[in-house]
Protein backbone atom coordinates (compact mmCIF):
# COMPACT_ATOMS: atom_id res chain seq x y z
CA UNK A 1 0.00 0.00 0.00
CA UNK A 2 1.42 3.68 -0.99
CA UNK A 3 1.44 5.42 1.90
CA UNK A 4 3.57 8.21 1.22
CA UNK A 5 1.39 9.94 -2.08
CA UNK A 6 -2.09 9.03 -0.31
CA UNK A 7 -4.06 12.07 -0.85
CA UNK A 8 -6.74 13.37 1.59
CA UNK A 9 -10.23 14.61 0.74
CA UNK A 10 -13.52 15.58 2.96
CA UNK A 11 -16.85 14.75 2.15
CA UNK A 12 -19.31 16.87 3.81
CA UNK A 13 -22.68 15.76 4.05
CA UNK A 14 -24.68 18.44 3.90
CA UNK A 15 -28.43 17.11 2.81
CA UNK A 16 -30.30 16.87 5.92
CA UNK A 17 -33.69 19.00 7.11
CA UNK A 18 -33.07 19.30 10.87
CA UNK A 19 -36.60 18.73 12.09
CA UNK A 20 -35.08 18.72 15.95
CA UNK A 21 -33.97 22.46 15.28
CA UNK A 22 -38.14 23.18 14.58
CA UNK A 23 -36.78 26.35 12.23
CA UNK A 24 -37.75 27.64 8.87
CA UNK A 25 -35.02 26.44 6.63
CA UNK A 26 -32.32 23.70 7.52
CA UNK A 27 -30.48 23.47 10.58
CA UNK A 28 -26.92 23.91 7.90
CA UNK A 29 -28.50 27.30 7.05
CA UNK A 30 -28.97 28.99 9.82
CA UNK A 31 -26.85 31.80 11.08
CA UNK A 32 -23.71 31.61 13.22
CA UNK A 33 -21.65 33.98 14.19
CA UNK A 34 -22.71 36.42 10.88
CA UNK A 35 -22.66 33.03 8.35
CA UNK A 36 -24.43 30.30 7.83
CA UNK A 37 -23.68 27.43 9.88
CA UNK A 38 -22.22 24.91 6.74
CA UNK A 39 -19.97 28.20 5.47
CA UNK A 40 -18.63 28.06 9.02
CA UNK A 41 -18.06 24.34 8.83
CA UNK A 42 -16.28 24.97 5.45
CA UNK A 43 -13.93 27.67 5.82
CA UNK A 44 -12.87 25.21 9.17
CA UNK A 45 -11.79 22.50 6.65
CA UNK A 46 -10.84 25.35 3.78
CA UNK A 47 -7.82 26.43 6.51
CA UNK A 48 -6.61 22.35 6.34
CA UNK A 49 -4.20 23.19 3.02
CA UNK A 50 -3.52 18.93 3.12
CA UNK A 51 -7.21 18.42 2.08
CA UNK A 52 -7.36 18.13 -1.82
CA UNK A 53 -10.66 18.58 -1.99
CA UNK A 54 -14.28 18.59 -0.27
CA UNK A 55 -17.25 17.35 -1.87
CA UNK A 56 -20.75 18.68 0.18
CA UNK A 57 -23.38 16.46 0.07
CA UNK A 58 -26.68 18.90 -1.02
CA UNK A 59 -30.41 18.25 -1.32
CA UNK A 60 -32.36 18.66 -4.99
CA UNK A 61 -34.28 20.77 -3.21
CA UNK A 62 -31.93 22.95 -1.79
CA UNK A 63 -32.31 26.75 -2.86
CA UNK A 64 -29.76 28.20 -0.35
CA UNK A 65 -26.72 26.44 -1.00
CA UNK A 66 -25.78 28.06 -4.66
CA UNK A 67 -26.59 31.25 -3.07
CA UNK A 68 -23.25 30.83 -0.85
CA UNK A 69 -20.77 32.25 -2.18
CA UNK A 70 -18.23 29.38 -0.45
CA UNK A 71 -20.36 27.20 -2.94
CA UNK A 72 -18.05 28.38 -6.05
CA UNK A 73 -14.73 27.85 -4.35
CA UNK A 74 -12.09 26.07 -6.49
CA UNK A 75 -11.65 23.11 -3.82
CA UNK A 76 -15.49 22.60 -3.18
CA UNK A 77 -17.52 19.96 -5.11
CA UNK A 78 -21.42 19.96 -5.36
CA UNK A 79 -22.81 16.12 -5.16
CA UNK A 80 -26.14 14.98 -4.96
CA UNK A 81 -27.41 14.24 -1.35
CA UNK A 82 -29.27 10.91 -0.72
CA UNK A 83 -31.99 9.65 1.48
CA UNK A 84 -29.80 8.69 4.59
CA UNK A 85 -27.16 10.37 6.12
CA UNK A 86 -24.68 7.34 4.23
CA UNK A 87 -26.21 7.83 1.17
CA UNK A 88 -24.96 11.53 1.26
CA UNK A 89 -21.93 10.68 1.86
CA UNK A 90 -21.50 7.59 -0.79
CA UNK A 91 -22.35 10.03 -3.24
CA UNK A 92 -20.32 12.81 -2.26
CA UNK A 93 -17.54 9.58 -2.55
CA UNK A 94 -19.00 9.02 -6.16
CA UNK A 95 -18.09 12.75 -7.09
CA UNK A 96 -14.59 12.32 -6.55
CA UNK A 97 -14.40 8.78 -8.38
CA UNK A 98 -12.23 10.21 -11.13
CA UNK A 99 -9.74 12.46 -9.18
CA UNK A 100 -9.62 10.04 -5.45
CA UNK A 101 -7.06 6.78 -5.15
CA UNK A 102 -8.42 3.88 -3.81
CA UNK A 103 -5.66 4.53 -1.03
CA UNK A 104 -6.61 8.10 -0.49
CA UNK A 105 -7.89 9.20 2.94
CA UNK A 106 -11.27 10.88 3.05
CA UNK A 107 -12.59 12.95 6.10
CA UNK A 108 -16.51 12.55 6.52
CA UNK A 109 -17.37 15.66 8.34
CA UNK A 110 -20.66 16.17 9.39
CA UNK A 111 -21.80 20.25 8.01
CA UNK A 112 -23.43 20.41 11.69
CA UNK A 113 -20.47 20.49 13.86
CA UNK A 114 -19.31 24.11 12.35
CA UNK A 115 -16.81 24.47 15.50
CA UNK A 116 -14.58 22.03 14.25
CA UNK A 117 -10.94 22.88 14.87
CA UNK A 118 -7.64 22.75 12.52
CA UNK A 119 -5.82 21.07 15.18
CA UNK A 120 -8.03 18.29 15.58
CA UNK A 121 -8.45 17.72 12.10
CA UNK A 122 -4.70 17.78 11.57
CA UNK A 123 -4.42 15.07 14.71
CA UNK A 124 -6.61 13.25 13.13
CA UNK A 125 -4.74 12.65 9.81
CA UNK A 126 -1.47 12.55 11.93
CA UNK A 127 -2.30 9.93 13.87
CA UNK A 128 -4.08 7.27 11.08
CA UNK A 129 -2.05 8.45 8.10
CA UNK A 130 -0.63 5.22 8.14
CA UNK A 131 -2.50 3.01 9.73
CA UNK A 132 -4.41 0.10 7.53
CA UNK A 133 -8.04 1.39 8.31
CA UNK A 134 -8.34 4.59 10.12
CA UNK A 135 -10.67 5.80 12.17
CA UNK A 136 -12.82 8.54 13.50
CA UNK A 137 -11.84 11.50 16.59
CA UNK A 138 -14.18 10.77 19.86
CA UNK A 139 -15.08 11.53 23.56
CA UNK A 140 -15.10 9.37 26.39
CA UNK A 141 -18.22 9.50 27.85
CA UNK A 142 -18.02 11.08 31.72
CA UNK A 143 -21.77 10.67 32.11
CA UNK A 144 -22.95 7.46 33.78
CA UNK A 145 -25.06 6.06 31.19
CA UNK A 146 -28.36 3.91 31.73
CA UNK A 147 -30.14 1.28 29.72
CA UNK A 148 -33.66 2.39 29.68
CA UNK A 149 -36.86 0.63 28.50
CA UNK A 150 -40.28 2.79 29.11
CA UNK A 151 -38.50 5.23 31.22
CA UNK A 152 -37.39 2.05 33.71
CA UNK A 153 -33.98 1.61 33.96
CA UNK A 154 -32.87 -1.60 32.86
CA UNK A 155 -29.08 -1.30 33.89
CA UNK A 156 -26.09 1.04 34.24
CA UNK A 157 -23.33 0.22 30.97
CA UNK A 158 -19.43 -0.15 32.22
CA UNK A 159 -18.64 3.90 30.67
CA UNK A 160 -15.04 3.22 30.95
CA UNK A 161 -15.20 1.29 27.65
CA UNK A 162 -17.95 3.74 26.18
CA UNK A 163 -17.14 6.58 23.97
CA UNK A 164 -18.69 9.48 21.68
CA UNK A 165 -18.03 9.21 17.79
CA UNK A 166 -17.58 12.48 16.74
CA UNK A 167 -16.36 13.40 13.36
CA UNK A 168 -14.20 13.78 11.10
CA UNK A 169 -14.38 9.99 10.83
CA UNK A 170 -11.48 9.20 8.34
CA UNK A 171 -10.67 5.71 6.12
CA UNK A 172 -9.40 5.09 3.02
CA UNK A 173 -11.66 5.90 -0.26
CA UNK A 174 -11.89 2.11 -1.28
CA UNK A 175 -12.64 0.50 1.37
CA UNK A 176 -15.31 3.21 2.81
CA UNK A 177 -16.73 3.19 -0.71
CA UNK A 178 -17.08 -0.95 -0.72
CA UNK A 179 -18.35 -1.06 2.79
CA UNK A 180 -20.94 1.97 2.57
CA UNK A 181 -22.01 0.14 -0.74
CA UNK A 182 -22.06 -3.49 0.75
CA UNK A 183 -24.36 -1.88 3.65
CA UNK A 184 -26.75 0.26 1.80
CA UNK A 185 -30.22 0.88 3.71
CA UNK A 186 -29.17 -0.94 6.87
CA UNK A 187 -30.33 1.42 9.47
CA UNK A 188 -27.88 -0.01 11.58
CA UNK A 189 -24.87 2.01 9.83
CA UNK A 190 -25.45 6.00 11.46
CA UNK A 191 -21.86 6.70 10.90
CA UNK A 192 -18.74 5.49 8.71
CA UNK A 193 -16.97 3.51 11.45
CA UNK A 194 -19.87 1.44 11.42
CA UNK A 195 -19.97 0.24 8.22
CA UNK A 196 -16.52 -0.39 8.61
CA UNK A 197 -17.24 -2.55 12.16
CA UNK A 198 -19.81 -4.20 10.14
CA UNK A 199 -17.54 -5.33 7.24
CA UNK A 200 -15.06 -6.89 10.26
CA UNK A 201 -12.76 -4.05 10.49
CA UNK A 202 -12.01 -2.63 14.05
CA UNK A 203 -11.14 1.12 13.03
CA UNK A 204 -9.49 3.30 16.34
CA UNK A 205 -10.46 6.26 18.17
CA UNK A 206 -8.39 9.29 18.63
CA UNK A 207 -9.98 11.83 21.57
CA UNK A 208 -11.23 14.82 19.95
CA UNK A 209 -12.17 18.01 21.90
CA UNK A 210 -15.47 18.37 23.39
CA UNK A 211 -16.41 21.54 21.77
CA UNK A 212 -16.96 20.23 18.18
CA UNK A 213 -20.48 19.48 18.83
CA UNK A 214 -23.05 19.01 16.50
CA UNK A 215 -25.48 21.43 16.21
CA UNK A 216 -29.21 19.65 16.95
CA UNK A 217 -30.99 21.42 18.87
CA UNK A 218 -31.71 25.15 19.14
CA UNK A 219 -30.47 25.71 22.42
CA UNK A 220 -26.92 24.30 20.26
CA UNK A 221 -26.96 27.33 18.15
CA UNK A 222 -25.82 29.32 21.22
CA UNK A 223 -23.40 27.45 22.47
CA UNK A 224 -22.26 26.95 19.02
CA UNK A 225 -21.20 30.47 18.85
CA UNK A 226 -19.43 30.56 22.13
CA UNK A 227 -17.58 28.04 21.04
CA UNK A 228 -16.65 29.87 18.09
CA UNK A 229 -15.55 33.11 20.20
CA UNK A 230 -13.62 31.26 22.82
CA UNK A 231 -11.63 29.57 19.81
O1 LIG B 1 -29.48 14.63 11.38
P1 LIG B 1 -28.06 14.52 11.80
O2 LIG B 1 -27.60 15.67 12.65
O3 LIG B 1 -27.67 13.20 12.37
O4 LIG B 1 -27.23 14.65 10.43
C1 LIG B 1 -25.82 14.60 10.41
C2 LIG B 1 -25.30 15.17 9.09
O5 LIG B 1 -25.74 14.38 7.99
C3 LIG B 1 -25.83 16.58 8.84
O6 LIG B 1 -24.73 17.36 8.39
C4 LIG B 1 -26.89 16.39 7.76
O7 LIG B 1 -27.05 17.49 6.90
C5 LIG B 1 -26.35 15.18 7.00
N1 LIG B 1 -27.38 14.40 6.29
C6 LIG B 1 -27.27 14.22 4.90
N2 LIG B 1 -28.23 13.52 4.21
C7 LIG B 1 -29.29 13.00 4.86
C8 LIG B 1 -29.42 13.15 6.27
C9 LIG B 1 -28.44 13.86 6.96
O8 LIG B 1 -26.32 14.71 4.29
N3 LIG B 1 -30.21 12.35 4.13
Amino acid sequence: MNTIHSRFWAIVPAAGVGKRMQADKPKQYLSLAGKAVLEQTLLRLLDVEQLSGIAVAISQEDPYWPELGIAGHPKVITAPGGKERADSVLSGLRSIRERADDNDWVLVHDAARPCITRSDVVLLMASLKDDAVGGILALASHDTLKQVEGRIIHGTLDRTHIWRALTPQMFRYGMLKAALEAGEGNPAITDEASALELMGYQPKIVEGRPDNIKITRPEDLALAQFYLEQQ
